[in-house]
């Protein structure tokens, strides 16, 4: 597993680095937030719930605090040195709030370094959003879609980078379906995964067409690992009677395939900061469990599926008054 100890630490009252990270109030977001709070970033979180984001910050702010003091490597200790961390509200159910959300970041800040567009939600039971999305369609993909290209400019200013949390579980499309195709079939706890695996997709593809058409901004998508004790699976565990059933096996899994909440953080940690990666050699890449490269499935990686991705994407937010 890659040593996050060894990306490079800033001093935020020398050089300041700004990351937003959406959802990074809990799981594998929690962590990121942390070591990029620790490695000298103000980091703007963008969440959807106030109270949970901000008992997020004060507790991160106190494992970091712990962390340093309780650090024993003297130069290490002397090159960390606190950014900051920033709530603002955005629901990636609602294109409007992530509108707004773009515009107000805008006005507050005049470059971006690192965009990692992290939240997500998983296997909900079918339904359509205001905005006439499938649930797990746009919040995994549509609406990140939107703050992106809105936070181009200054992510273009900073030479920054984009990292998008796709999965692994993406690979569960295997032929390129249609956007709009609904999967909405009985049993749910069948066709809800294509519906995720359609979203996850999508954002592989993407990132694939930003690196594309914006060279200048290093966009990265990544599986962090199969993280079984984060939020993305309470909707299986919290049902009632059949939500034991489902959270042992859960936990069967995380047993003998999975990785912890803070070792998950790591590939997008390493494809936030590293100095190994490049414009020229990494643009458009995928990276798996801790940092490591990989490939895509087939139809992910095929530039004409992503094209077409794009151009649906486009399409459907100009119907709906976002110009892109
Ligand atoms: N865990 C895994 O095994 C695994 C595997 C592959 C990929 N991933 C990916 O890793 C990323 C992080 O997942 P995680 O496991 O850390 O899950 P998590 O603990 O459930 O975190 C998801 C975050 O997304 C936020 N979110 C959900 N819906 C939102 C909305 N409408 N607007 C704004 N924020 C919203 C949640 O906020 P609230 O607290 O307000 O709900 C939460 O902060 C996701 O993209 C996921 O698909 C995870």
């Amino acid at each position: 597993m890659f040593d996050v100890d060894t990306l490079p630490y800033y001093n935020p009252s020398i050089e300041r680095k700004i990351a937003i990270i959406t959802g990074g109030n809990s799981g594998i977001g929690w962590y990121t937030v942390l070591h990029l709070y620790m490695h000298g970033f103000t980091v703007y979180i963008f969440g959807r719930n106030s109270v949970r984001v901000n008992k997020a910050i004060d507790k991160i702010i106190r494992e970091a605090k712990h962390r340093y003091e309780t650090c024993k490597d003297p130069y290490l200790k002397s090159i960390i040195h606190m950014g900051d961390i920033i709530y603002l509200h955005m629901d990636l159910s609602d294109l409007h709030s992530v509108d707004k959300a773009a515009k107000k970041f805008l006005k507050l800040e005049t470059k971006l370094d690192v965009l990692i567009n992290n939240a997500a939600v998983m296997a909900l039971p079918y339904e359509i959003t205001e905005d006439g999305f499938e649930i797990q369609l746009q919040t995994n993909y549509i609406s990140p879609f939107l703050l992106s290209v809105k936070l181009l400019p200054l992510l273009q200013i900073a030479k920054g980078r984009m990292i998008s949390l796709s999965s692994i579980g993406h690979n569960l499309e295997q032929m390129h379906f249609k956007l709009n195709q609904s999967f909405d079939y009985k049993p749910n706890m069948i066709f809800t995964w294509f519906r995720y695996a359609v979203a996850k997709t999508a954002v592989i593809q993407f990132t694939k067409m930003l690196s594309i058409k914006y060279p200048d901004v290093l966009c990265l998508s990544v599986h962090p690992g199969l993280v079984m004790n984060t939020n993305l699976f309470s909707y299986w565990t919290r049902l009632p009677i059949v939500g034991i059933f489902f959270w042992m096996l859960f936990q069967l899994v995380g047993f003998f395939f999975g990785v912890s909440n803070e070792e998950g953080s790591i590939s997008t940690l390493y494809c936030a900061l590293s100095e190994d990666l490049s414009l020229d050699n990494d643009n458009g890449k995928y990276f798996t469990t801790g940092g490591v490269e990989s490939t895509p499935s087939r139809i992910a990686n095929n530039l004409d599926n992503a094209a077409s991705t794009w151009i649906w994407t486009i399409h459907r937010l100009r119907e709906r008054g976002f110009e892109v």
